[in-house]
C-alpha cells in the first residue's frame, strides 16, 4: 500500500509505506554527515571521493527538507577536531565547500534558503569564509529553509565562546548576574533565534554525538541508521521523520 504526503505547494510525492504527518514535521533537523571514509574504502578509493560523494547526498537531502517545508537543518560539516586530519583531506573539504557554495548558490536562492554557518569560521581559509559570509548576506532575507552549515564547529567551543562573551559584558556593565538565564544563554550561541533540534540524525553506526549541539540537544530525538552519510536519501530522512512522530516525547513530564 501507498501512502501520500505533500509539500507546501501540495505536491504529492508517494513513498513505500510511510505515512508522513505533515502538520506535524519537525521544525529543526541536525545531522553528523558520517561514513564518508569507509564508503570510499569500501570502494578502494581515497577518504576524499567518499566526501565528494557526500556532497551529492547534501543536495538531496537540503532539497527534501526544502520541500517538507522544514525550517532549520544543521549539517556537521566540519567539527573543531577535524583539524588533525591529513592537510590533504582537510584541504579536500575546504575545496569541496567553496565549489558546494558556488555550484549551489543558485538553486538554493531560487528554492528561498538561507545559506548559514554556525562555528568559528574565522580559522577557515580566507576563501571559505568570503564565500559562506557572501552566501548569507545574499541569502539572509529569505523566508524558506534555514541551512546551517556547522564548519569548525564544536559544542564545547561554542559555549565557551559565549562565556567569554557573557564575561565581557558582565565586566563592561552591560549585563547582570540576574539577567543569565537558559534563554540568555541561548542567545549567545550561534544558533540564536533557532529553535533547538527535533532530532539528531547520525549515520554510519556510530552512536555519539561527537561534540555536537551539546546545549541545544537537551530533549531531541536521537535517530541512528547504519548507512553511510553517501548513501543516504530521501528516503532514509523520511524514515527519520516518520520515528520522530511516532516518539513519545514527554520533556520530563508525564502523560
Ligand atoms: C565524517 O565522515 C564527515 C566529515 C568530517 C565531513 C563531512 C563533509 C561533507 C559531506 C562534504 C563537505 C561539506 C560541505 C558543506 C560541502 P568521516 O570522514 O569521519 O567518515 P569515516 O568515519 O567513515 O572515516
Amino acid at each position: 500500500m501507498l501512502n501520500f504526503f505533500g509539500s507546501k505547494k501540495s505536491e504529492n510525492v508517494a513513498v513505500e509505506d510511510i505515512h508522513i504527518d505533515l502538520n506535524n514535521i519537525p521544525k529543526h533537523i541536525a545531522i553528523i554527515m558520517d561514513g564518508n571514509g569507509r564508503w570510499a574504502k569500501e570502494r578502494m578509493l581515497p577518504r576524499t571521493m567518499g566526501h565528494k560523494a557526500g556532497v551529492e547526498a547534501i543536495r538531496e537531502i537540503v532539497k527534501e527538507c526544502s520541500k517538507l517545508g522544514i525550517k532549520y537543518l544543521t549539517l556537521y560539516a566540519f567539527s573543531t577536531e577535524n583539524w588533525v586530519r591529513p592537510n590533504e583531506e582537510v584541504n579536500a573539504l575546504m575545496n569541496l565547500l567553496v565549489q558546494y557554495l558556488r555550484n549551489e548558490f543558485k538553486e538554493l536562492d531560487k528554492n528561498n534558503v538561507v545559506i548559514n554557518h554556525i562555528g568559528d569560521i574565522s580559522k577557515l581559509p580566507k576563501i571559505c569564509q568570503d564565500e559562506l559570509i557572501d552566501a548569507y548576506n545574499n541569502t539572509k532575507d529569505n523566508t524558506g529553509l534555514t541551512l546551517n552549515l556547522a564548519l569548525n564547529y564544536g559544542g564545547r567551543d561554542e559555549l565557551l565562546r559565549a562565556f567569554k562573551k557573557i564575561y565581557e559584558n558582565i565586566t563592561e556593565g552591560r549585563l547582570s548576574k540576574e539577567d543569565i538565564n537558559e534563554n540568555t544563554l541561548s542567545s549567545y550561541l550561534d544558533t540564536k533565534g533557532m529553535p533547538d533540534p527535533d532530532i539528531i540524525i547520525r549515520p554510519s553506526g556510530e552512536q555519539r554525538l561527537s561534540n555536537f549541539l551539546l546545549w541545544q540537544c537537551a530533549y531531541s530525538e536521537f535517530w541512528y541508521s547504519n548507512i553511510k552519510w553517501p548513501d543516504f536519501k530521501k528516503e532514509d530522512l523520511h524514515k527519520a521523520i516518520y520515528d520522530f512522530q511516532n516518539r513519545d516525547r514527554r520533556f520530563g513530564g508525564v502523560k
